[in-house]
């Protein structure tokens, strides 16, 4: 502000001087106009301007400017230079700085948007909803409606989480499991059936996680895509030999050495609702093969996924930022914020009746 007045200020003595009082005036006038309306907007103030009423001073006509104020994307100038932003079949990944939240806000905003949360509450687990829930509020999806669906088998010990604008809980009744791993397995078939009887009327997009976990910065619109899966924090640096795929070829989730892309987690997937509906569907036909030939999955129903995500390629993969364990592998630098956290448990203790 102090700058540019003393611009305008030297542009107008330089023009007085030399007896051009109007045409200062003039610029003056267009001057002014130009900075308060740049300064109504902000960098997330994206709205197309209607029109610029300038016709109303002189003989000008209205015209109508789509403004987007933003820091420009730079074709020489990688944004980051450490990670792989793209996988080899042109999906981004996502990690901090590669996008810019306020273009993707409005995006989703102008499409009205919904997202459905699932969630599995079985048993014990029940006590994870609070934090879940209290840090969704704070960072998931803010801004846009959603619906979290938690599904569980004590509907009576769900928190009363006092929920935004636009945001609802359904509680979903369903069976529980004794083995945890089924538990963890049936999560596929809960979401296809619901995906079917409901989801593909309520919502456009799905994300499906773990519930032992809490939210500790943004996690918003930019993880949204047809099909998307995010990568394990564990495997993010090993090479595909090392991927914990199910390696027996008896199982309907077999991956052989020399294959694979990227290591996914089971706790973090999504995608509009048709293609969680395929997804789901799939993993879950393929467990009921396994059972029926009597081999289980090494990582049960993770292991499905990551086959049917190398045969169906994601449209999008997030960053390990989007699910992280930071007792286990502490804060590396690569990571620039720690999104979505797993909160410590006691697998004893919490898995067993
Ligand atoms: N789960 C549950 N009750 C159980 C076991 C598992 O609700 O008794 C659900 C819960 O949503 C959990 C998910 O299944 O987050 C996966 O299990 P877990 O988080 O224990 O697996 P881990 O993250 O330790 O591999
Ligand atoms: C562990 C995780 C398991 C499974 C496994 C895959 O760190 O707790 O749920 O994802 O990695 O190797
Ligand atoms: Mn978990």
């Amino acid at each position: 502000m102090a700058e540019l007045q003393t611009l305008a200020g030297k542009l107008k003595c330089s023009l007085l001087h030399r007896g051009t009082l109007p045409l200062a005036i003039l610029i003056l006038v267009f001057f002014c106009y130009g900075f308060l309306s740049s300064s109504r907007q902000t960098l997330g103030d994206l709205e197309a301007e209607p029109s610029v009423a300038v016709g109303k001073l002189d003989r000008w006509q209205v015209v109508t400017l789509s403004r987007m104020v933003y820091p420009q994307p730079k074709v020489l100038s990688p944004v980051r230079k450490d990670v792989l932003v793209v996988t080899p079949w042109l999906a981004p990944i996502v990690w901090e700085g590669t996008f810019n939240i306020d273009i993707l806000n409005e995006q989703f905003r102008l499409q009205n948007t919904t997202i459905g949360l699932t969630v599995f509450a079985i048993k014990k687990y029940v006590v994870f909803l609070k934090l879940f829930l209290e840090t969704a509020e704070q960072h998931f999806m803010v801004g846009h409606q959603v619906t979290y669906y938690v599904f569980t088998d004590r509907p009576a010990d769900v928190p009363q989480v006092p929920l935004g604008a636009g945001r609802r809980l359904v509680v979903l009744t369903v069976h529980s499991h004794t083995r945890w791993q089924d538990v963890s397995m049936h999560r596929m078939d809960m979401i296809s059936r619901f995906s079917e009887q409901r989801f593909l009327r309520e919502v456009d997009y799905l994300v499906c996680t773990d519930v032992d976990m809490k939210f500790r910065d943004h996690v918003g619109v930019e993880i949204l895509a047809s099909l998307f899966g995010t990568l394990h924090p564990s495997f993010y640096q090993s090479s595909r030999e090392a991927f914990t795929y199910e390696r027996r070829p008896q199982s309907q989730a077999y991956i052989a050495r020399g294959e694979g892309d990227f290591y996914y987690l089971g706790g973090f997937f999504g995608g509009s609702v048709a293609e969680v509906l395929r997804l789901t569907k799939a993993c879950h036909e393929a467990m009921v093969a396994d059972k029926a030939n009597g081999i289980e999955a090494v990582w049960h129903d993770e292991s499905h996924l990551n086959k049917y995500l190398l045969y169906h390629k994601p449209t999008k993969v997030l960053s390990p930022e989007y699910l992280w364990d930071q007792q286990l592998l502490g804060w590396p630098a690569v990571m620039k914020k720690l999104r979505f956290v797993a909160v410590p448990k006691n697998h004893q203790a919490i898995r067993n009746p």
